[in-house]
């Protein structure tokens, strides 16, 4: 089954044609971060008005670079949610067009299962159950993945993102937008033992995040260093930074992953691209004896792969939308 992918939920318009949930035929990603780093963040009403111009080009490049045209393919996927409002209405519109036009079935596809998914392409024996991190700039959450179908939410945060807090702190360090590759970069030379940033653990079983504490913290730091006239070694903040936000993400699923008695651990989302993320869970993992994988760095971040991927499953268990779909913000999982 041949599956035309679009997404555009937030700065990248996407879309790609995947083959039985794995394959990927053609994968266009036209990301708009130079644009927004003018900004220092994404402009939602400047996003949507990329997409729309080049939605267009991106769909008829992911049908050309698989040799196909949409009469090729067996079905329409699109992110419906959650994301930036105007964005998604690029997408669903675009493909409820195509899916009228072509008489193609249209399948509707979270976001967040996307993401989850984009671990499926690269691992073909990787198969549920597993416990799963998505954290990017939108989310933060721990989730199981039960069947292909059947997704539990354990943990989220309970104020900003993961990748939120990573563009906060980078933008107040002066290093730009997107803040989680610019910290990454600048940690490199810094003591990650340097200053001890706080860690938050939440909900009942203290599973949930919080990461707005650690970005004010960071941010008081900076602002204190620089009002009694001390310098900051920039290098040893982002480390800092970036170990207490890694301490406590790669915790919390390992802990979630021990109660819930399952050994197979995954991460997703942009966030999920951070180098001493990805080592830190596969250190954890190895101590336990649990599998741990994650996508590719370019899967990680926004593609239409993945929901390319996802949606293959989710049109197995029966999702298929009409011309009635509507773009959904907030979008729950589960
Ligand atoms: O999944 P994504 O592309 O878009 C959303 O769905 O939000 O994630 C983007 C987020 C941004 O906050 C970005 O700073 C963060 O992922 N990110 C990283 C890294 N690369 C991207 N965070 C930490 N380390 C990275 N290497
Ligand atoms: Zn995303």
């Amino acid at each position: 089954m041949k599956i035309l992918a679009i997404e555009s939920s937030c700065d990248e318009t996407a879309a790609a044609v995947v083959e039985d949930g794995t394959k990927v035929l053609s994968n266009v990603i036209n990301t708009q971060i130079e644009l927004h780093k003018t900004f220092g963040g994404v402009v939602p009403e400047v996003a949507s008005r990329k997409h729309i111009e080049n939605i267009s080009d991106v769909v008829d490049k992911a049908l050309s670079d698989c040799g196909m045209t949409i009469n090729d393919v067996d079905a329409i996927a699109v992110t419906y949610g959650p994301g930036l409002v105007g964005a998604l209405l690029v997408g669903v519109s675009t493909a409820k067009g195509l899916s009228f036009m072509a008489e193609k079935p249209l399948i509707p596809v979270h976001h967040i299962k996307g993401h989850i998914c984009a671990n499926y392409i690269e691992h073909p024996d990787f198969k549920p159950p597993f416990v799963c991190l998505v954290a990017s700039g939108g989310h933060s959450h721990i989730v199981y993945v039960k069947d292909y179908f059947t997704y539990e939410v354990l943990a989220k945060t309970n104020d900003d993102a993961a990748g939120e807090a990573f563009d906060k702190v980078s933008r107040v360090l002066g290093l730009g937008y997107p803040g989680g590759p610019a910290i990454q970069k600048c940690a490199k030379d810094g003591n990650p033992e340097a200053i001890k940033f706080p860690r938050v653990n939440m909900g009942e079983d203290g599973f949930d995040f919080s990461f707005s504490g650690v970005k004010t913290a960071v941010i008081n730091y900076i602002h204190n260093a620089e009002q009694k006239g001390i310098e900051i070694n920039k290098a040893d903040v982002a480390a800092s930074f970036q170990e207490a936000v890694t301490d406590v993400l790669s915790r919390h699923l390992i802990e979630c992953a021990e109660k819930y008695g399952v050994k197979n651990l995954a991460l997703a989302g942009g966030v999920a691209a951070n180098k001493a993320l990805r080592e830190r869970v596969e250190m954890l993992a190895a101590k336990k004896g649990m599998t741990f994988v994650c996508p590719s760095m370019s899967l990680c971040t926004d593609n239409a792969a993945m929901i390319g991927c996802a949606a293959y499953y989710e049109y197995r268990n029966g999702a298929i939308a009409d011309m009635s779909l509507n773009a959904v913000a907030n979008l729950q999982l589960g």
